[in-house]
């Protein structure tokens, strides 16, 4: 029985140094598990990296985002500058007179064969108070002919032409004559596509009667030129609020 015992005693004290070898043999595993936890550390410093190429992007980002806003005004400086190189004061309305008549025909020349009168062209850009040309505005004409009379029972010396894109306008004329109590002119009214209307009248320098009439206006003084078949041209830009 002795013998027996110490038999078991002994195969119980194998198992257990045996259970403990199976168990301290797991240990190297968590230690293996331990060693691999720096890994992640490794890994973490790994996504270092990362975040500086983010960094990179979100300043890229950031330089687009400045960089918007910089072309914005950029932008908004290239009408800004318009005025700048042209007068932004509104052009000065005048009286419509009594001689106007409506629905004048469409036409880029008042002048008829035969008739008398200093050739000239009136011509110039309609803008509004920003410079920004009005494209497809108006320009309705109408004055005396050169011994001073208003045609009113037909549309002789009347005719209403269009701005192109850029605003500009152009009526091939004569030089009005004088009537009594008024200087030389020629009446326009400016419609605007929206609706709005400038009435007004343009004046020629060196005219005697200028500043007599109580109605001229220097302002309203055309800039006077030779075109090259040797008539006058008369320019004069429209300045309308929209
Ligand atoms: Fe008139």
């Amino acid at each position: 029985m002795q013998v027996l015992n110490r038999t078991l005693a002994a195969v119980t004290v194998l198992f257990v140094l045996s259970a403990c070898t199976t168990n301290t043999t797991p240990s190297p595993n968590a230690t293996a598990t331990r060693a691999a936890a720096p890994a992640p550390t490794a890994t973490q410093t790994a996504p270092a990296p990362t975040p500086q190429p983010a960094t990179p992007a979100i300043l890229a980002a950031t330089t687009l985002a400045e960089a918007t806003p910089s072309a914005t005004p950029a932008l908004a400086s290239t009408p800004s500058a318009a005025p700048t190189a042209c007068a932004a004061k509104a052009t000065p309305a005048q009286t419509e007179g009594p001689y106007y008549l409506a629905n004048p025909p469409a036409k880029d020349s008042l002048v008829e064969p035969g008739m008398a009168g200093t050739r000239v062209t009136l011509r110039g850009r309609v803008f509004d108070l920003q410079c920004r040309p009005i494209a497809g505005a108006k320009v309705d004409v109408w004055q005396a002919d050169a011994a001073g009379a208003y045609d009113l029972k037909g549309y002789r010396l009347r005719g209403v032409t269009t701005a192109d894109a850029v605003g500009a306008y152009s009526m091939a004329t004569i030089r009005p004559g004088l009537y009594p109590g008024r200087t030389s002119h020629i009446h326009v009214k400016v419609w605007l596509p929206n609706g709005k209307t400038l009435t007004t009248q343009v004046y020629f320098p060196g005219v005697a009667a200028n500043n007599t009439d109580g109605i001229y206006d220097a302002a309203l003084l055309a800039a006077m030129s030779q075109a090259a078949d040797g008539s006058e041209i008369a320019e004069l830009n429209f300045f309308v609020a929209p």
